[in-house]
């Protein structure tokens, strides 16, 4: 039976990264050694890493006054990394509670300065995002999560302030087509649009870093990993490999262009049938629908279970609720075609005859 990946991350990827991700590890590029085995400061990585980040940038159509970085430790590390290297102790940092990962990334700013809550739509269990914000000028940046993977809220449009603008995008990047440099820093895991898990892509302004007094510990510290260009230690070779086929892949598949058009065709055909159907109900603001994350609730719950068993047999995987929120979420990556969403709708169809 075929498979259908809607896992939330990591995710389905395209067929085509891996099967040149195996041929990697057997034989890379023709070379006779593995990728597994080649050293990170062998022309051979160096020519890998160099031409990811230069892919980044293209796609993101973004200058020479930006920096990309490989890190390690997941977008969860960015949550005091970020804070770690932008505010002193008696500095301000903004941040829209926009969902579970936003409130993370906040409880962990406070550790390092004065956290303020620009905004927060928990009132309302994050079903939408509250753009009502308010940032003091001594802000020294505001952080948003441009995609809640776990509530499946999306920021459409991105607030405009004074202060610099940082995104965790782990669950969006390089889906839509954005003004990148309205952002000072943007974060992922690789795990969900851009790879495997076990790297995190980190995109900043290069005079962002090195305005503060704290010191910070060198595997940490953003100017450490600029001037290092990635390798300041030994990077996690293979996951940035994975990137690199799956940048490569979203360039020629038509960039970013091409995943927007993808996206709102998937999500625009789950939403309607959602909508068209009584029994499935999604509580999220219709103008902050996620198009990556779609999170609905059968009201029964021993009718959601039962369709929940029904996915299963019919091979559509990772559909279940992420287990503070509960329900049906259905994933729809770059890499998700959309005859999966196609055969999901069908399926939520036959379910309710
Ligand atoms: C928006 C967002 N931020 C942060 C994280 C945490 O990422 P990681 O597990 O790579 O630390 C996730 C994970 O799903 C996420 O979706």
């Amino acid at each position: 039976m075929k498979k259908h990946n809607f896992n939330s991350g990591p995710s389905v990827l395209p067929q085509e990264v891996l099967e040149q991700a195996s041929q990697a590890i057997l034989n890379f590029n023709g070379i006779g050694l593995s990728i597994l085995e080649i050293g990170h400061r062998s022309t051979w990585f160096v020519e890998v890493i160099e031409e990811a980040k230069s892919l980044v940038k293209e796609l993101m159509n973004i200058g020479e006054e930006y920096e990309v970085l490989f890190l390690q430790g997941g977008a969860t590390t960015q949550f005091m990394q970020i804070p770690l290297n932008l505010i002193d102790h008696a500095d301000t940092a903004s941040y829209c509670d926009d969902g579970v990962w936003g409130s993370k990334a906040a409880k962990e700013a406070a550790l390092f300065g004065n956290v303020h809550i620009a905004a927060s739509s928990k009132d309302k269990n994050y079903s939408y995002i509250n753009k009502n914000f308010e940032v003091p000028v001594s802000s020294k940046y505001l952080h948003i999560t441009t995609n809640n993977t776990v509530e499946g809220t999306q920021w459409h449009n991105f607030p405009n302030v004074a202060t610099p603008l940082i995104g965790d995008m782990s669950s969006d990047i390089f889906s839509r087509e954005i003004d990148f440099t309205k952002f000072d820093l943007i974060y992922a895991g690789a795990q969900k649009n851009m790879g495997a898990a076990g790297v995190n892509l980190v995109v900043l302004k290069k005079d962002l870093v090195g305005k503060i007094k704290r010191k910070i510990p060198t595997i940490l510290d953003y100017k450490n990993h600029i001037e290092a260009n990635s390798l300041l230690n030994t990077p996690p070779v293979f996951a940035i490999y994975v990137a690199l086929l799956t940048l490569r892949w979203i360039k020629k598949e038509g960039g970013l262009k091409e995943m927007e058009k993808r996206s709102l065709e998937k999500a625009n055909l789950l939403y309607a049938t959602i909508d068209a159907l009584p029994i499935f109900n999604c509580p999220i603001a219709k103008e902050d629908r996620s198009n990556m994350n779609a999170v609905f609730f059968i009201e029964d719950e021993n009718l959601q279970n039962k369709f929940l068993d029904v996915c299963k047999e019919n091979g559509m995987i990772g559909v279940k609720g992420y287990r503070t929120v509960g329900g049906i979420r259905v994933s729809m990556y770059n890499a998700l075609e959309l005859s999966s969403v196609q055969a999901f709708c069908d399926l939520m169809k036959k379910f309710c005859n």
